[in-house]
């Protein structure tokens, strides 16, 4: 899978796409991950990519023409499968959209900035808006990468069996249950006997059933989207 990002801050974006499980999936070849810099494709002879709303509206504007620079050079390489816009007004991003654009083979990710980006860029390229939570962030940066990873993680492959991306908390809507690691007892705080019983089956029920049991607790609108589900 290809994944193009565009940003007007693409340090902010080095450190989280360069380490980890996002850098495994690069080195294995499962992933290729473009960071373009919005200015670089400005006409202006500043490199500048926003100004001012017309109407009043406080705030700078994405303008058009980096924009739409940027998308056309990618576009005439390959096809893209979606062109997605990184913005507080787009819809909430979850596990199941996560788990549908890992299936793509290339993707734009748009990062938002200033007080948007011209109506006419969303009108013309964008197939998809996402908003990763209801709080502000300074820019799309922050989303894009946990877009990304998000996505990468997923990919066949990147993750070992160990560590299987089916097995995460959300793929079912519940919650992951509690782990534990050496010693068995640590200063008399002690890791739960079935734990330790070598009994597989009763295990996975005891986790299955504590999985249940924190979603019911911590995460009440997940839990009624799993008894929605089975
Ligand atoms: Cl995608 N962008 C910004 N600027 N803020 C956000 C967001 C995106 N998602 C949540 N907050």
């Amino acid at each position: 899978m290809r994944i193009d990002i565009i940003t007007v801050l693409p340090e902010m974006l080095e450190s989280p796409l360069n380490h980890s499980i996002v850098q495994r999936a690069k080195q294995k070849g499962l992933a290729e991950i473009y960071i373009h810099n919005l200015r670089d494709f400005s006409d202006d002879k500043h490199r500048r990519v926003d100004d001012y709303s017309f109407g009043k509206g406080a705030g700078m504007v994405m303008a058009v023409q980096p924009i739409e620079k940027a998308i056309e050079k990618l576009k005439t390489e390959r096809n893209y499968d979606e062109i997605i816009f990184t913005t507080p007004d787009g819809r909430l991003f979850n596990q199941q959209e996560a788990n549908f654009l890992s299936l793509k083979k290339n993707i734009i990710l748009l990062c938002g900035h200033y007080k948007g980006v011209d109506q006419r860029i969303r009108d013309r390229y964008i197939t998809r808006e996402i908003s990763i939570g209801d709080y502000v962030l300074t820019g799309g940066e922050l989303a894009a990468a946990v877009i990304t990873d998000s996505i990468v993680r997923l990919l066949p492959g990147v993750l070992s069996d160990e560590t299987s991306a089916l097995t995460d908390s959300f793929q079912d809507y519940l919650l992951s249950p509690p782990v534990y690691t050496r010693p068995a007892d640590y200063k008399g705080m002690k890791v739960p006997k079935i734990l330790l019983s070598g009994n597989d089956r009763e295990i996975d029920e005891w986790k299955h059933e504590q999985a249940i049991e924190r979603t019911k607790a911590l995460r009440p609108d997940l839990y009624e989207k799993y008894l929605g589900k089975v």
